[in-house]
């Protein structure tokens, strides 16, 4: 199938070069000529594991390509994926709709009557019946994404379920087309009305950082009461009704879609009537654990960061991303800045984002580098090689060995007997631990 994409961002490039591979003849779209120019080059100007080599392949091979022509792109296609962003409102908690609004307005102008405008990007509910109503001469489905960042082109092509949010039958049969490959090898498929769809996807963001928000709430019960929050969701995780997955305790959730999308899904929910103070609440303990790591921060340094130097080990807001949006990472590493401390951040791949977005912290090249001469290390992303970091040989570059683990990975009695003074955020304080140097 002719099959167009608009907006090449994490969602939309990855979904372009998706369904490329999938067999489609595919135009990607975006306002963002320098965007378009390094697609068409066959690079992502972002991290994301396979996407690249995706892209390079099919814009080689043809299948895929890149404009910034609507008119192009509406004559070009049978079906138009809508891939733009909603950020949070710069006035309130709602979700921003200008990018979709806009999109769903030039892609209308141009389309062939009759054309069908997929809409992908996670909207308030009540969006798609808003948008079909404005748009007579063409038709509109809603079929959410619930792509991971680091696991985009796997979470596509592989989804766990796709759901399409249609008012006819000849929507759902384009759609069923356009996803046979996945359909024909099994892919579980939901097909149910506009709102529905719309709610899927919000209600699913919202489910995940709820399990999330809710281990860490144990983490605080667990600090106060005494007990490990590793074990408890340990223990938790093998009943399968509740299941492992989204129970990591540590500093919480961040990124481009959870935090902004739970607060969107309560404004929008308060708006209809319903009071979802559930997931306000979520949001709260969440931005909570940050505080956390500040406060135990002040504690390993004698009640003050001011002048300390410290190594704060991640900036993406989590591994196998660049992606520093509301990262926790980040947002620990300004605030000690704030309070006086010398801050020096490492990431293996958000050097450049956090660079640009957060200038006058303190970067170093490698993991060695940032812990050299460190009065405490701060492990804020989960990124693999932090955990496999040496404390010996990290003892042996620090100035003063003092970690607080905001994952919950490292092993405590390892850093320990290498002499650390070791804290994880609801865990107890290490049996044994030296005393400082
Ligand atoms: C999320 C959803 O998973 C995805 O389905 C949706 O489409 C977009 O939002 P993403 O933002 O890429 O995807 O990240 P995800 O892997 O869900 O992680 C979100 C955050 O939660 C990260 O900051 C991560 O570090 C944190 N997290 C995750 C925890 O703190 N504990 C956990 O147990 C799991």
């Amino acid at each position: 199938m002719r099959l167009t994409v608009i907006g090449t961002g994490y969602l939309g490039a990855t979904h372009a070069a998706c369904m490329a591979e999938l067999g489609h003849e595919v135009v990607g779209v975006d306002v963002d000529a320098d965007k378009v120019a390094a697609l068409e080059a066959g690079r992502v100007p972002f991290h994301e594991p396979r996407l690249a080599g995706l892209v390079a392949r099919h814009t080689a091979g043809g299948r895929l390509r890149f404009t910034s022509s609507y008119e192009e792109a509406g004559a070009f296609g049978q079906v138009h994926f809508v891939c733009v962003g909603t950020p949070q409102r710069r006035d309130g908690d709602g979700a921003d709709l200008t990018c979709v609004e806009s999109a769903f307005d030039a892609i209308a102008r141009h389309a062939r009557k009759g054309a069908l405008l997929v809409g992908k990007s996670t909207v308030p509910v009540g969006t798609a019946a808003g948008l079909a109503a404005r748009h007579g001469r063409v038709e509109v489905a809603w079929n959410p994404e619930f792509l991971r960042e680091g696991f985009a082109v796997v979470d596509t092509l592989r989804a766990d379920r796709l759901v399409f949010g249609v008012r006819t039958a000849r929507a759902e049969r384009l759609l069923r087309t356009v996803y046979a490959s996945p359909l024909g090898a099994g892919t579980p498929l939901v097909v149910t009305d506009f709102a529905t769809a719309e709610l899927v996807k919000t209600a699913a963001n919202s489910f995940l950082a709820t399990k999330i928000s809710f281990i860490n709430a144990m983490a605080e019960v667990c600090e106060a009461a005494g007990g490990d929050v590793r074990k408890l969701s340990e223990a938790l995780g093998c009943d399968d009704r509740i299941g492992r997955a989204f129970l990591r305790a540590g500093v919480g959730f961040g990124g481009g879609c959870l935090p902004k999308d739970l607060r969107a899904f309560a404004h929008r929910a308060a708006e209809l009537g319903v009071d979802l103070g559930l997931l306000r609440q979520v949001d709260a303990i969440n931005m909570r654990r940050r505080d956390r790591v500040i406060a135990l921060a002040r504690e390993l340094c004698g009640g003050t960061v001011l002048g300390a130097r410290v190594a704060v080990l991640g900036a993406a807001f989590k591994p196998d991303s660049d992606d520093i949006r509301d990262s926790p990472a980040l947002n620990v590493a300004a605030r000690l800045d704030l309070d006086g401390a010398d801050v020096t951040v490492y990431d293996p791949a958000a050097m450049d984002n956090a660079r640009k977005a957060f200038p006058l912290l303190g970067y170093a090249l490698s993991v060695d580098e940032a812990l050299r001469g460190a009065e405490l290390v701060l492990h804020l992303t989960e990124w693999p090689q932090f955990r496999e970091v040496d404390p010996r040989r990290a003892a042996a570059l620090v100035y003063r060995p003092r970690i607080v683990d905001g994952r919950g990975v490292l092993d405590a009695a390892r850093w320990t007997a290498a002499g650390w003074r070791f804290r994880a955020l609801g865990a107890p304080v290490p049996a044994g631990e030296g005393e400082e140097r």
